[in-house]
């Protein structure tokens, strides 16, 4: 998807650096050689390797998808402790070797505290410069209300993942819209089954990775590649006017999220720089799920901190 022009539009020519450990050297080698095989036009070259220096080299953008993978029955917490080594060792490389202005997006989980790992331990790297990945989670809340409402996803826009990209995330669609024939209309006015927005709707969101490995004895693939693409290039190219898109982003303390969390917001993006949508009211539910999401994440942090053993 990269080398085709997906992340960065038809016109921008990229160089792949490619990172896996040892034990995955070869099976790297093999995706060097298939990508020189795709012959993509947009693709000037490829590295492949085991180094995280020659790996983080004067990179301009950083996803960071390496780390211990999830399986059937483990919860985020489990690969916790065996991921957030991985990403102080990753923030230490990103620092002294990637581009200056480097944007990091961080996939692995658990995504939100990698990539508080990351800011903490690659302090030179400015924190707005460090993300996580929710678009797969919003991209997902807008699947399920164009399936409800059976109308194409381009209709939805706005919904929200607020918090952790985890199960105790909240995919709000209180000030969510679908485009009609008749013009805007907001998503609450359309599907009057509050229980099913309340309930349902949130649990399939909060839930689908794990029916996803549950279905294939993997994480998601395809749909976290394609949201990957979408982040980095609504991130770089920006978000159309009139709506936003949600991204793991380094608290400020708007809507009362402690500051300096990594915590999924609805954001809006221009010349390469996201904002977190400001002004949006926020009832109790809301307020209570964003605040239990935050609370894990909190959790989270200080569990990170413990396997470091840093105090
Ligand atoms: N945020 C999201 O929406 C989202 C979605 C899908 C997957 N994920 C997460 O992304 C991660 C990758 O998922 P996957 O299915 O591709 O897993 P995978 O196990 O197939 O791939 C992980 C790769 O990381 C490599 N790796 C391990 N340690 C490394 C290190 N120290 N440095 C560099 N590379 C290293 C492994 O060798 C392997 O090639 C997992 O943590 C998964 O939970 C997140």
């Amino acid at each position: 998807m990269i080398a085709r022009g997906v992340m960065l539009g038809p016109d921008q020519p990229v160089i792949m650096h490619l990172l896996d450990i040892l034990p995955a050297a070869e099976a790297l080698d093999a995706v060097r050689m298939e990508l020189v095989d795709a012959a993509f036009p947009l693709l000037k070259g490829v590295v492949a390797t085991t180094d995280a220096m020659e790996a983080c080299s004067g990179v301009n953008i950083a996803i960071l998808v390496g780390g211990y993978r999830r399986k059937e029955g483990m919860e985020r917490k489990d690969v916790l402790s065996k991921n957030v080594s991985v990403y102080k060792d990753q923030a230490s490389a990103l620092e002294q070797y990637a581009a200056a202005d480097c944007k990091v997006l961080v996939v692995a989980n658990p995504a939100n505290t990698n990539a508080l790992i990351l800011k903490e331990f690659a302090p030179s790297i400015p924190a707005k410069n460090i993300t996580c990945l929710t678009r797969l989670d919003h991209n997902r809340a807008l699947g399920q209300i164009a399936k409800r409402l059976n109308i194409h996803v381009n209709c939805v826009k706005n919904v929200i993942i607020w918090g952790n990209h985890s199960s105790t995330q909240y995919p709000d669609v209180n000030h969510a819209i679908v485009t009609t024939q008749a013009g805007e209309k907001a998503v609450k006015d359309l599907i009057s089954d509050t229980k099913w927005l309340n309930e349902e709707f949130i649990t399939i969101v909060q839930q689908r990775g794990a029916a996803v490995i549950k279905a294939r004895g993997q994480s998601s693939a395809l749909s976290a590649a394609s949201a990957v693409c979408d982040h980095i290039h609504d991130w770089i190219l920006g978000t159309p006017k009139g709506s936003w898109v949600s991204m793991g982003v380094c608290s400020d303390g708007s809507y009362g999220i402690h500051a300096g969390l990594i915590y999924s917001f609805p954001v809006t993006c221009r010349k390469g720089e996201w904002s977190i949508v400001q002004g949006l009211q926020i009832d109790d539910f809301s307020r209570a799920k964003m605040d239990a999401t935050a609370k894990e994440l909190v959790e989270e942090k200080s569990s990170a901190y413990a396997c470091l053993e840093v105090k």
